[in-house]
């Protein structure tokens, strides 16, 4: 019985969040709740996930339609149990079934690991111990300790109110018994609801054994009802990631002050300060550094490099040993090599700058190769989109190019030419030599500054 099943329970309105987007589909650490649960459910291989969707249409399996689940829709909702049953004409039959939520999207794969080891033949229950307990189903016990079942606050005494240890809803059970136990369940209690967790008491009654197990973390169980809600877990997941960071040896000027959607791997003696955000897959190689408010995606960074202040980098390459920023805006497709400079306000698109070139003040360089040591002076932009299409340029190895030159693609400046400041240059430029094209300066004898009229 070792194929598993997952049913992902997704259909509630998330009324309190006050938006017209589902609310499975707010973003945690920049991913959708829902994708959080998905990704840890495929972790587990499971043989068939299931998510059960109600409200926004086709929102929710059209955002989620990379994951190979199946997405079944329950209209109306009628209750935990009765999502569960939607999925059920889906899940294999010799397995066990896990029910996991698209608003609880910090679940781990470790805590559900365990559940499964604690399975057997019978049903386990994740729960937990809360110092406020109000507003979730409790575990009622026996002398023994052993699980009698679930009652919801709404359906509980004052008495069972007093229960610490409270139902998460993650649940995994025999799918046979599932089958059974759902066809029996009834609606009679305080919300008219059809209960999952009245299978609990189910499994007792025909001597099937009930386990329990507990999550590492308080935080995997915690569900998302409204924005302040989801407010509070994304500090909770921020802090968490933070903290993983410092143990592994990274310095951050302010873990309080970082924020990471996405992964963040950092080699040895890295050092972030303060208000930085990692989006997508980054690395940081030794010794890197990253200056206050940067925002990184999609991006590898090289040993040694230093990335000052307010530098904005997604889906560029950068070398060993560069210095980027203040102010440097790095867009896809860029490739840096070793020991190159890009300075404040220089914009990087879709380019190859090789090792130990400078663009140091205010340029744009786009759609372009640029070879080593060159020199890209202040105000430089190759003009690489003529309204219709888009061109390169070529700047060869020990080029320099003199400030406030507009290069204008498709052209070449070959290998050790030198571009005259102030030039409009338009067609390839020859190897060693200096070419300008600028008006020739003249002084006008006799000429005065206007004044003032007095009329
Ligand atoms: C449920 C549990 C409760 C547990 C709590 C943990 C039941 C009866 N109670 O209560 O013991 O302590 O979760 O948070 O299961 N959903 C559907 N379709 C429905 C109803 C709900 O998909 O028809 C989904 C919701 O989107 C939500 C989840 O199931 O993600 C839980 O539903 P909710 O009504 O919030 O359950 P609780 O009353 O909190
Ligand atoms: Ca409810």
């Amino acid at each position: 019985m070792d194929s598993l099943n997952i049913v992902i329970l997704a259909a509630g309105k998330g009324k309190r969040m006050h938006s017209d987007l589902p609310k499975v589909l707010h973003p945690l650490a920049g991913r959708p709740l829902l994708q959080h649960v998905l990704d840890c459910a495929v972790s587990l291989q499971p043989q068939q996930i299931c998510v059960v969707y109600g409200h926004g249409g086709e929102a929710v399996p059209q955002a989620m339609s990379r994951y190979a689940a199946r997405f079944v829709l329950q209209e109306p909702q009628l209750g935990t149990g009765h999502a569960v049953q939607q999925a059920l004409p889906h899940l294999a039959g010799e397995s066990r079934t896990l029910v996991l939520y698209g608003d609880v999207p910090l679940i781990q794969r470790n805590t559900l690991h365990q559940m499964q080891q604690a399975a057997g033949d019978g049903l386990v229950l994740l729960t937990i111990h809360l110092g406020n307990p109000a507003g979730y189903g409790r575990i009622v016990r026996d002398a023994q300790g052993d699980v009698l079942g679930i009652v919801e606050e709404k359906d509980a005494t004052a008495e069972e109110r007093e229960i610490g240890e409270v139902n998460t809803g993650i649940v995994l059970a025999p799918t046979q018994y599932l089958r059974e136990w759902l066809a029996k369940l009834r609606n009679n209690n305080a919300q008219g609801e059809y209960y999952l967790t009245d299978i609990v008491s189910m499994a007792v009654k025909q001597g099937i054994a009930v386990h329990t197990a507990q999550p590492a973390h308080e935080w995997e169980i915690l569900g998302i009802n409204s924005k302040v809600q989801l407010a509070a877990l994304e500090r909770i997941w921020q802090r968490e990631q933070a903290q993983r960071l410092l143990e592994q040896g990274a310095t951050l000027a302010d873990p309080a002050r970082l924020d990471v959607r996405g992964t963040l791997a950092c080699g040895r003696d890295v050092a972030i300060d303060v208000g930085c955000i990692f989006e997508g897959e980054v690395n940081l190689g030794d010794g890197v550094r990253v200056g206050a408010y940067s925002v990184i995606r999609d991006a590898r960074i090289a040993s040694g490099t230093h990335i000052e202040p307010y530098s904005h980098i997604v889906q560029t390459e950068i070398g060993e040993n560069c210095r980027i920023g203040p102010y440097a805006r790095l867009r896809p497709g860029s490739k840096l090599g070793d020991g190159v400079h890009i300075g404040n306000f220089v914009e990087v698109k879709n380019s190859d700058i090789a090792a130990n070139s400078k663009a140091n003040h205010l340029s744009y360089i786009g759609d372009s190769s640029v070879g080593s040591r060159v020199n890209v002076g202040a105000g430089t932009i190759t003009c690489n989109y003529d309204g219709a299409n888009k061109h390169r340029t070529v700047i060869e190895d020990d080029v320099f190019i003199g400030s406030d030159t507009q290069l204008v693609a498709p052209v070449i400046v070959k290998r050790g030419a030198t571009i005259g400041a102030g030039s409009t240059i338009t067609r390839d430029a020859p190897e060693n030599a200096l070419t300008l094209s600028r008006a020739k300066q003249a002084t006008v004898p006799g000429w005065q500054r206007p004044t003032k009229g007095k009329s």
